[in-house]
Parts: structure tokens; sequence; C-alpha cells
């Protein structure tokens, strides 16, 4: 050991400061309230860079991320590159379309193709739950899972719970309800993981067929009637209706879904004068939201995209300078 890294332990041990460990990001579940708290303090301080005229620190110079999306993305794979690229490591992108997945190659053969060209971290989103699992027990670099199937969406929730707590300042008692379709949602279990870790109290509300059974062992109130937990939430995390993960009708119709369980600016009215309005995006308009809600004062929706880079910089930059 040399003797900066000593002092360097010598010095986290004295101040009892968590050391980041993981080469991979899975989940929410597998982290613990310090490692969440480490990735809010290191995005913090890489907040700044997207504010400056040149966006750029030399954090992961000489480094190589590969962003690999078999499932399609707007937010996520371009803060993702956004997030590499301020932090001046070299980015490679494909999707399933341009890749040899299209001819049959399997997952395992693909990553460990774009391994032995010496990729430090790939960044992967997959329609199965457990891919990103999978593949980080298959290779040897690091794997952050940007989204698998219905299990989880950790930079999804990381930034959402980020975002929370910049506005209200402490998670430690907020009040957060995350609405709709919970039983298809990645992005619900992520938070609910992540809020209940930080001290926050979580309510799920949406149609009976869609809170998945038993949630409640996850430490979550339910609600099946937004009407009457709204006046009390500090948070409104409004959640896509995925109908793409939908294998029959869930609900009668989407008309009937707006009316009991989208934010308009009637019902808007029945919350906090205080609440914040999320949404994960993208957003179904008129839908889980009233158009004038998602752009209204309430809205942080722009700052969750925003924060959704300094977010990502922080896990990509820990993740992968991480000793091996
Ligand atoms: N929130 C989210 O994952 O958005 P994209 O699907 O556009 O990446």
């Amino acid at each position: 050991m040399t003797e900066n890294r000593r002092q360097r332990t010598e010095d986290r041990e004295e101040k009892k400061e968590v050391r980041w460990t993981k080469k991979d990001l899975i989940s929410l579940e597998e982290l613990s309230r310090e490692e969440i708290e480490l990735i809010f303090n290191t995005a913090e301080s890489f907040k700044e860079v997207s504010t400056r005229e040149i966006k750029k620190v030399p954090a992961l110079r000489g480094k190589t991320i590969a962003n690999v999306f078999f499932e399609s993305s707007t937010r996520t794979r371009t803060s993702f590159e956004l997030a590499a690229k301020r932090l001046s490591a070299d980015t490679v992108n494909f999707s399933s379309s341009d890749s040899s997945t299209s001819k049959g190659e399997s997952l395992r053969d693909t990553a460990k193709n774009i391994e032995a060209m010496h990729v430090d971290t790939i960044v992967m989103r997959h329609s199965s739950s457990g891919s990103a699992e999978y593949l980080a027990r298959s290779i040897r670099a690091g794997v952050v899972n940007a989204g698998d199937g219905i299990h989880e969406h950790p930079t999804q929730g990381l930034l959402d719970i980020f975002t929370i707590r910049e506005k209200k300042k402490s998670l430690e008692g907020v009040k957060v309800c995350l609405v709709g379709d919970i039983l298809h949602s990645r992005v619900a279990r992520s938070n609910i993981w992540g809020l209940k870790k930080l001290g926050a109290k979580v309510t799920v509300c949406g149609p009976p067929t869609l809170i998945p059974k038993r949630i409640e062992e996850l430490g979550v109130s339910v609600s099946y009637d937004l009407d009457k937990v709204i006046g009390d939430q500090d948070v409104l995390n409004i959640l896509r209706i995925q109908l793409e993960r939908q294998q029959g009708a869930f609900f009668p119709s989407i008309r009937e879904y707006a009316a009991e369980y989208g934010i308009s600016r009637e019902r808007l009215q029945k919350a906090r004068p205080d609440v914040i309005i999320m949404h994960p995006g993208p957003v179904n308009r008129g839908v889980e939201l009233a158009g004038e809600v998602a752009d209204g004062p309430h809205s942080v929706i722009l700052d969750q995209v925003t924060n959704g880079v300094a977010v990502r910089m922080a896990v990509l930059f820990l993740t992968t300078m991480v000793e091996r």
C-alpha cells in the first residue's frame, strides 16, 4: 500500500466515511443508506460541472463506457452519455437494432465481445428482469443497470430521491406517494427501496389491479383512492402507465383511469400548497398528468432530468474508479 493510499484509508476511518466497493450498480435494494448518501454527495460535487462554459472534468479520462440499450430510451441513454463525456470518458453506444443481437447473438457473448475491447463499464437497459445482475456476474467490466424489465431502474430512483432531498432538504419523515402502475414499474421498486432506507414514508396508490400483492411487506402503505391520500403528501411521484408491459386490461379505459388517478388542475387543489409533482418520463399528457400540471409551478420534472446527469456522473465515477 502506498503512503498516499494508507493516509486516505486512515482519513476515511477517522471520519467514518463509507468507501465505495462495487464495480456494478444493479439495484437500490443492495445499497446501504451510507452508499446512497455517498452517491448523492458525489453528485452534488459534480452538478456544478454542467453549468460551466467548458462542461468537462478529467475524472474518467482514459476510461471507456459502453451504453448498450435493448429497449428505447430518451432521458436515460442521453444523460448517461452526457455524464460519461462530462467526466472525459470515451463512449460507445449501441442498441439492439444495430447490433448482432438481431442475428441471434446472446447477451453474454455480446457483453464478452465488448469487454474484450477493454471497455471499463457497460451501462445496459434490457427487457428481462435480472439481466443486469446476470451480466455483472459474467464479466469483469462494471455493469450499471439502466432498467431491467420490471425489476429496478436504480439511477432513476437515485435521481428522484436526490431531487426530493434538494427540494425538501431531508428525506426523514417526508411523505411520498407513488401513483399509478406500480405493478409494472421498475422505477417504483427502486424508489421504494431508496426512500425507505433514507427515512421517507411511502404510500403507493393506484387501481387494485396495478398494485402488486403483498407490497406492504416492503414497508409501504397502500391506497386505492387518490383523493383520500393526496392532501397528506409532500411529494407525488406520478408513474407512467406502461401499456407496453401490460398483457390484458388492468383498468376499464384510459379515460376512467385518468378520472380516478390522473392529476388534473382540480385534483391538485386538494394537495398541500408546497407539494412537488414528479414524473420519470415520458409523460402521457392528459392521462397521468394534465399538461398544465406537468408544466405548472409544482412540477419538478425537468429538475429530475437535470439531476439525472449529476447522479449518473457520480455512479459512473464511483463504479468505474473502484479498486478491483
Ligand atoms: N425515465 C426514463 O427511464 O426515461 P427514458 O425511457 O426516456 O430513458
